[in-house]
């Protein structure tokens, strides 16, 4: 049922992302998904359901940690053990690659999910997050696409 994705998944995988709220307009889920299929470090795993999409998580491992971003379930199809299938198979795909633990990022507006990851043993760290961004027109963009968002949510 959980296996990695194919090339024909791509658009039903973002399609999932975007219905499941994990988009951003900064973020390009499709140059995720390339970028991802690309390395031998990351992978998209994907859900199945009587042969239909319902679930995706991307994982990674950087060297140190494992990460698990973009994890999504159809609002369909929850509370019925699909995310936490697809949380353990990323924990084993970073697993098997010598990964000690796993990272996740939790987006301040998103709390309500914090219950979900409590109850698969994640804690919150006593670190904060920090980024920045490499591609300076890049930099730019995302601040004006940033603000808008803040304006418009
Ligand atoms: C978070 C998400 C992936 C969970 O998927 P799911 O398939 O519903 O999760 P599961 O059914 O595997 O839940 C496993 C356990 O987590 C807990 N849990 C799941 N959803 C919960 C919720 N909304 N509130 C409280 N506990 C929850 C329960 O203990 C559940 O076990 P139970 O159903 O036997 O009680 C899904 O809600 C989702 O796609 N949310 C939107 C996207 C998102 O926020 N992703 C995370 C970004 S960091």
């Amino acid at each position: 049922m959980i296996d990695g994705m194919g090339d024909d998944d791509r658009q039903a995988v973002i399609a999932l992302w975007t219905r499941c709220g994990l988009t951003r307009p900064w973020n390009d889920p499709a140059a995720d998904i390339d970028l991802a299929l690309a390395t031998e470090t990351a992978t998209v795993l994907v859900a199945r359901v009587g042969g239909r999409l319902v679930g995706a998580v991307m994982t990674g491992h950087d060297g140190h940690r494992g990460a698990i971003y973009y994890l999504g379930v159809d609002p369909d199809c929850r509370r019925g053990g699909v995310g936490r299938a697809l949380v353990r198979a990323a924990e084993d795909w970073c697993r098997s690659r010598g990964a000690p633990k796993v990272n996740l990022l939790v987006r301040n507006e998103n709390q309500a999910v914090l219950a979900f990851y409590a109850a698969l043993g994640y804690r919150p760290t006593d670190c904060v997050s920090l980024y920045h961004t490499l591609d300076p027109a890049r930099a730019e963009r995302e601040q004006a696409e940033k603000a808008d968002w803040a304006a418009h949510t």
